[in-house]
């Protein structure tokens, strides 16, 4: 606590305080939110025109992944009756982090745990913060269903700060965007047999099927690869891919990737993002 304040202090008169630092608690959670975490992605209903109105976090969509699980998100507006409104910060940020409700029992897949446990508490805490100041809708969401063995808990409870890497450092930085913030690589990395999502030997290699009212869509490869990734794209093909869904020949990409959540990331962590991209060993999809 000391440290960090006196960390602090010392930025603002070195100052070396960034343009993200200088956003109030709500404004950065707001920005996370709405843009690289992409939460509505998930848990805002989505009719034939996008999104519903008037339902932003509101639960229920629909998420299925035949032979695994029908899943639908929940309702995370400050809705004391169908919402999060009765939870407390501290319970709100164990379910965010740690996949836990106040009543101890497990949140589902697809909410990404695996990576959602190295979220910064400064971030969590933002994110929070901006959770308790949208709209509340009422929302009585349908119950997930599950055909795939659960596990007890994501693992042991989370009982020491943790920091996101600083922004100087801007592959590290990077790399906690497209994982812990924006999971691209859940996404973007191909499961083994068992389910487990192949970080250590295939991370961004592509592969992974998505099915919706969209079709089936298949996650790119987005290693350095020249062939097979983004080797040969130029940073502004690539962001463009990001923020708007269009992929290198001009057509448009399909859902379920949040484009119009991540068009609203800013341009230094964009930079980060892609820098990071550019950073991934070249592989092929399986
Ligand atoms: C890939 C989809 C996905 C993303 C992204 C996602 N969630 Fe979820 N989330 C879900 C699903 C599905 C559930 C319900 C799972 C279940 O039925 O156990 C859920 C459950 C939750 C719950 C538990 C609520 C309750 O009433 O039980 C909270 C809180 C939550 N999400 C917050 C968030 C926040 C905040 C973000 C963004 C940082 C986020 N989620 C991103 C899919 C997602
Ligand atoms: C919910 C899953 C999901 C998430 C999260 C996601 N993506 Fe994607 N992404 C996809 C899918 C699926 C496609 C291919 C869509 C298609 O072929 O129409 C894709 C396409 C792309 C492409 C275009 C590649 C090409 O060859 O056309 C890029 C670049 C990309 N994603 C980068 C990212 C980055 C960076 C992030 C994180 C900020 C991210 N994705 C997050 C699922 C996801």
């Amino acid at each position: 606590m000391h440290r960090s304040l006196a960390a602090a202090a010392m930025a603002v008169i070195l100052g070396v305080w960034s343009g993200a630092s200088a956003q109030s608690t709500v404004e950065r959670g707001k920005y996370l939110v709405e843009s690289i975490a992409g939460c509505g992605n998930c848990h805002t209903p989505m009719g034939p025109n996008g999104p519903l109105p008037g339902k932003a976090l509101a639960g229920g969509l629909e998420i299925a992944h035949p032979g695994l699980f029908t899943a639908y998100s929940t309702n995370i507006t400050p809705d004391p009756e169908t919402g999060i409104g009765k939870w407390t910060d501290a319970q709100l940020k164990v379910a965010i982090r740690e996949g836990k409700r106040p009543d101890g029992s497990l949140i589902r897949p697809p909410m990404p745990f695996e990576l959602y446990r190295g979220l910064a508490d400064a971030d969590l805490d933002a994110m929070v913060a901006y959770l308790r100041t949208v709209p509340a809708v009422k929302n009585v969401t349908p119950k997930s269903t599950y055909e795939i063995p659960l596990p007890a808990s994501y693992g042991p409870p989370i009982d020491k700060v943790i920091e996101a890497p600083p922004r100087t450092d801007k592959l590290a930085y990077g790399a906690y965007l497209a994982g812990p913030l924006g999971h691209c690589i859940e996404c973007h990395t191909p499961p083994a047999a068992n389910g487990r999502t192949q970080y250590d030997t295939l991370l961004g290699a592509g592969g992974r099927q998505f099915h919706g009212p969209f079709g089936l869509s298949v996650a790119k490869n987005i290693t350095s690869d020249p062939d097979q990734g983004l080797g040969k794209w130029t940073d502004a093909e690539i962001e463009r891919a990001i923020r708007k869904g269009i992929d290198r020949q001009g057509q448009p990409l399909k859902p379920p990737m949040g484009f119009a959540y991540y068009d609203r990331i800013s341009a230094d962590d964009m930079s980060a993002l892609i820098a990071w991209l550019r950073s991934l060993p070249p592989r092929k999809t399986p």
